[in-house]
């Protein structure tokens, strides 16, 4: 049973995807130099150039209608408008629509497939509401939890990354065009406007942007250029980002689409690098353009191509997508958005079985916490999205158990009533966390502590009453060493989403068995990581991060990459590979047994990972390079495929400029974690000729 592939490839993209249209590759591409030959220099720059109406969040098209981003309609030519809103939660911009749980938490699925169901749900609310570009996925590397945004990417690691937004790109683009943020190396909130970014090319190729070329190779019709610089040159600027490598070396037939204001900073370095469409409005393109372009400094083949491959791309998505608006945020959206909730929920911890709690022995149960009765789904940045409602843990549990069981609840601020109200309980449930009070755009996160008072709160809880289960709500790592080993039962539920108090009661039930793996490493404390300087002008960007850096230290998390409990156990066995040599070119295929061996139906995710034995370059430990799921009867065994590309094991040779895949061996290791414990199968193959 093939259950997962490897990473993904790096496959130069091959002809246009099928488009909505319904134009073949050919057709379009007539039409665009048609089109092109029928401009005029004004019209081709229009294509270029962002039109805000109004204030910066609420661009103003025809009829008073808000878009994030828009470019005006050719009327006398056919060319539709640009018509883009945000974002990797959902549909923003104050409209009523799905709010899903936050990227991350998608991460945590590990799920490709449903990152599919949840980009096309996206996608088709945008449709529905008139919009043709989603200002999604934000793919950016979580290289530090402190970073304000991490809620919004899905995690850590370049492969994990590039399937999770590679399958969102796919998603979304059946309906609307998807755009990956931000490009590239962009992973601090508050300097973002002006940090530049130093990372050597080795790095840069290999952990800032294979996930981009991943979602290149999956047709992704738009990528934006970051705020940051890199290597002293503005992402919008940047030759070697835009023209060398994306659209050079991989082919990307796309378009550039810049950061919202402050992502451009001169008309001739942004449109000769290769930048296409400055957004939201033309402070640098626009009549500046067009000037330039007079003037010699930009020349004509510059335009034709920018304006080429945004009309190319409206082409390609200009069919009539028929959605429905009464289907916005409609009970299958919220399904959908309850599944994917649930299905991120990491279970940390789960001492003595308090979890799964069973209604038919419960009497008297406790809810208490800021967040229990509170609407807690984000940050209230460019990511925000306005839900028709929120279910929070208070109402989910209550709807969960109806009138067999008495719930009380506690604020929590009040802390002799949050003790009484645990006191008098069977199980007492603690729902703290972070909020966007505490991180989001433009606000990184000082420490990755809860606040005190909450953690003075779950402490209070846990004397009062032993059976205390720690519900989380944040956009990433929290440390925990306050509170942790008081406590014997703790969920990770992220930023839930619209649907949260229902997913969340669903896995507190066990009526689903949680399956989510941590996207990111969760530190003991914040003194195991680099600094984070959020203030300064440069900042180097190591090769190492997360779960690899923790690796290369010999660094104890607190709970590593890769990890998550279930209410059942799983037994993995009989690692084996489909050949012991392999070619450069080559693939070799990973399979391995993985049998339920407890009372519950559950689904795993296996994770595969390689190490490098004898590699002529610094290596990590090991590294991610595929995963899938399975699901499984208790006592059913299944046999988990997995894929691997020679090509995915290379490691760029920069004096070369050139990808490099040694002949060497190379370690293979199967389990639930990328903890050296749960590693305990293992398989060495090598790679040797062409
Ligand atoms: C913001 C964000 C970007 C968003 C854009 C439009 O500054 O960086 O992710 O899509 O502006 O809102």
């Amino acid at each position: 049973m093939t259950v997962g592939a490897g990473a993904a490839a790096f496959a130069m993209p091959g002809a246009l995807w099928a488009a909505l249209s319904g134009l073949n590759d050919d057709e379009i591409e007539r039409r665009v130099q048609e089109l092109l030959a029928q401009m005029t220099l004004h019209e081709k720059i229009e294509q270029m150039s962002g039109w805000l109406f109004r204030d910066f969040w609420q661009a103003l098209g025809p009829k008073g209608k808000r878009y994030t981003g828009y470019t005006p309609a050719n009327r006398r030519l056919g060319i539709p408008a640009l018509k883009c809103v945000d974002g990797p939660r959902g549909v923003g911009l104050f409209y009523k629509t799905t709010c899903f749980p936050v990227g991350v938490a998608r991460g945590a699925s590990w799920d490709r497939g449903l990152e599919e169901r949840v980009g096309q749900v996206m996608g088709y609310e945008a449709a529905a509401l008139g919009m043709n570009m989603l200002l999604a996925p934000c793919i950016n590397v979580v290289r530090h939890p402190s970073w304000g945004r991490a809620q919004e990417s899905y995690g850590e690691d370049p492969c994990h990354l590039g399937r999770m937004g590679g399958g969102h790109v796919i998603g979304t683009q059946q309906h609307v065009m998807a755009c990956a943020k931000h490009y590239a190396v962009n992973h601090l909130d508050q300097s973002r406007m002006f940090v530049n970014m130093i990372v050597d090319e080795r790095t840069l190729r290999e952990i800032y942007l294979p996930h981009f070329q991943a979602c290149v190779a999956e047709g992704v019709a738009s990528i934006m250029s970051a705020y940051n610089d890199v290597n002293g040159l503005l992402c919008g600027h940047n030759p070697h980002l835009l023209r060398d490598i994306l659209k050079g070396e991989w082919g990307f037939q796309g378009f550039v689409v810049s950061d919202w204001i402050n992502a451009v900073e001169d008309t001739t370095a942004a449109a000769n690098a290769g930048l296409d469409v400055e957004m939201p409005r033309p402070e640098y393109f626009g009549r500046k353009l067009e000037r330039a372009v007079k003037k010699g400094r930009v020349a004509m083949e510059v335009i034709n191509e920018a304006a080429g491959r945004v009309i190319r791309q409206k082409l390609r998505f200009a069919g009539e997508a028929k959605c429905d608006p009464a289907r916005i945020a409609g009970p299958e959206h919220a399904a959908l958005a309850r599944e994917a909730c649930a299905k991120g929920i990491v279970l940390l911890k789960n001492q003595g079985r308090v979890l799964p709690l069973d209604p038919a022995r419960l009497k008297t149960l406790a809810v208490i916490g800021e967040f229990a009765d509170q609407k807690n789904i984000g940050d209230v940045g460019s990511s925000m999205v306005t839900p028709p409602y929120v279910i929070t843990p208070l109402a989910g549990t209550k709807e969960r158990l109806g009138s067999a069981v008495t719930v009380i609840h506690a604020e929590g601020k009040d802390l002799e009533a949050a003790r009484q109200a645990a006191a008098q309980a069977d199980v007492a449930v603690v729902v703290v966390g972070l909020s966007s009070r505490d991180e989001g755009e433009g606000n990184d996160r000082e420490d990755l502590n809860l606040p005190a008072e909450q953690e003075k709160l779950i402490q209070t809880v846990a004397q009062a009453n032993p059976q205390c289960v720690v519900v989380l709500e944040g956009g990433g790592a929290i440390t925990m060493q306050a509170w942790i080993d008081q406590v014997p039962a703790v969920l990770m539920a992220w930023y839930p989403g619209m649907e949260g108090g229902r997913g969340i009661a669903d896995v507190l039930f066990g009526d689903v068995n949680p399956s989510g793996k941590l996207p990111v490493v969760f530190p003991q404390s914040l003194d195991q990581l680099f600094p984070f300087d959020n203030q300064a002008k440069t900042v180097e960007c190591g090769y190492y991060h997360g779960y690899r850096y923790f690796d290369k230290q010999g660094l104890e998390p607190a709970f590593p990459f890769g990890f998550g409990l279930s209410y059942t156990t799983y037994q993995y066995s009989n690692l084996r590979l489909d050949q012991k040599t392999i070619g450069k070119s080559g693939k070799l295929t990973m399979q391995v047994d993985v049998t339920n061996t407890g009372e519950r139906a559950g689904e795993e995710v296996v994770q595969l990972y390689v190490g490098y034995h004898g590699s002529k370059v610094d290596r990590s430990v090991k590294e991610l390079k595929g995963f899938g799921r399975v699901a499984l009867q208790p006592g059913e065994t299944k046999t988990v495929t997995l894929e691997l590309l020679a090509r995915d094991l290379a490691y760029y040779d920069v004096d070369k400029k050139a990808w490099v895949v040694e002949e060497i061996e190379y370690l293979v290791s199967v389990g639930p974690s990328s903890r050296a414990e749960d590693l305990q199968l293992h398989e060495t193959f090598r790679i040797a000729g062409a």
